[in-house]
């Protein structure tokens, strides 16, 4: 893997609730390669967005961050303060949230929004300004006519896209989005997510990205994360998870997803419920729907462990790979 631009570091984050804490993220590490494009996906609940969030700072309560490292370009975002994080925001590391439709100040014209963020990190002349912007919404297919729009004048589609562009303006390093299209109809996904991926290798931004939708995952992820209850569960090149998944949950996760190629559906194949995130059990979180748990499953809480550039949180994986070896 080539230089990381970002390392997680056993990330930990919890929400406060009347039952006690609620550890949604539980000691998540991996590492981001300069222009990779990392996908995460998990159903609802799981703590995707609560990673999202941890990761750009962005967390407010009743989240917190509980514990681990952000490491930016060797820098520890966790330890920033607001006004020095505002530096590397939009420039370096800019998010496109799964509310983005909402994102936008309904107030502002979107070049009068992009030309607050150029002026808040930049210091370029009003020319350059209105250049950039115009080429930032020509990226994402809106014409130049809509500086002058207010978002309530675009489709959703577009806003969509023009939470893009503002995440683009200022070539950041790492894009954060969560689950940008998952408002657009298909067309519509498909023809953002192609801008995107041009884009990704016009400018050489790395991408993470959680989404519901697999055939997104298979065209356009280098690297794919599984996530339960707040762990990965496995974590590995996107064709390996996918053509052979280890863990028991992403087995069940990819049998529920039949048809890469087809419509997104949701999760289905596994029953029961995930664990409470208050009280969870003592053992590997999965254990009370896997089919293969045994006693330690029930009692030991498994590490991920590497095996080669895949990594797996099971101990019925690590039991079979130590045989075989
Ligand atoms: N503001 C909040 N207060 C309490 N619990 C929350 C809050 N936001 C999220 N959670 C809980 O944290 C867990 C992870 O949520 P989230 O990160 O939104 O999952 P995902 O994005 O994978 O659907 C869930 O159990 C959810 O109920
Ligand atoms: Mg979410």
């Amino acid at each position: 893997m080539s230089e990381p631009i970002l390392q997680v570091r056993d990330l930990r984050v919890e929400y406060a609730t009347p039952a006690g804490p609620a550890q949604a993220v539980g000691g998540v590490s991996f590492d981001l390669a300069k222009g990779e494009f990392l996908a995460i996906v998990g159903e609802s609940g799981c703590g995707k967005s609560t990673l999202l969030f941890a990761v750009a700072q962005l967390l407010t309560y009743p989240g917190r961050l509980a514990g681990g490292e952000v490491l930016f370009d060797g820098v520890d975002f966790t330890t920033l303060k607001p006004e020095e994080l505002r530096l590397h925001r939009w420039r370096d590391i800019s998010v496109v949230m799964q509310s983005a439709m909402n994102a936008l100040n309904p107030t502002l014209t979107i070049g009068a929004q992009l030309t607050d963020a150029c002026k808040a990190h930049t210091e370029w002349s009003d020319e350059k300004i209105a250049q950039r912007s115009a080429e930032v919404l020509a990226m994402v297919a809106i014409d130049a006519v809509h500086l002058k729009s207010y978002p309530f004048q675009l489709s959703g589609g577009m806003r969509q896209r023009a939470m893009i562009a503002m995440a683009l303006l200022l070539e950041p390093k790492l894009v954060i989005m969560d689950e940008p299209t998952s408002a657009l109809d298909v067309v519509a996904q498909r023809s953002l997510m192609h801008q995107v991926e041009t884009l990704r290798h016009q400018l050489g931004f790395a991408v993470i990205f959680v989404t519901h939708d697999m055939s997104v995952v298979s065209h356009y992820s280098d690297r794919l994360a599984v996530m339960y209850a707040g762990e990965i569960v496995e974590l590995g090149p996107t064709r390996e998870v996918f053509d052979r998944p280890e863990h028991p949950y992403s087995q069940g996760l990819m049998e529920a997803f039949p048809s890469l190629l087809g419509e997104s559906k949701q999760l289905t194949g596994i029953a029961g419920n995930p664990p409470s995130l208050v009280d969870p059990p003592e053992g590997c979180l999965f254990a009370p729907r896997c089919a293969y748990a045994n006693d330690e499953c029930r009692s030991v809480r498994p590490e991920l462990i590497a095996y080669g550039n895949h990594q797996v949180r099971c101990h019925l994986v690590a039991r079979t790979r130590k045989n075989d070896a």
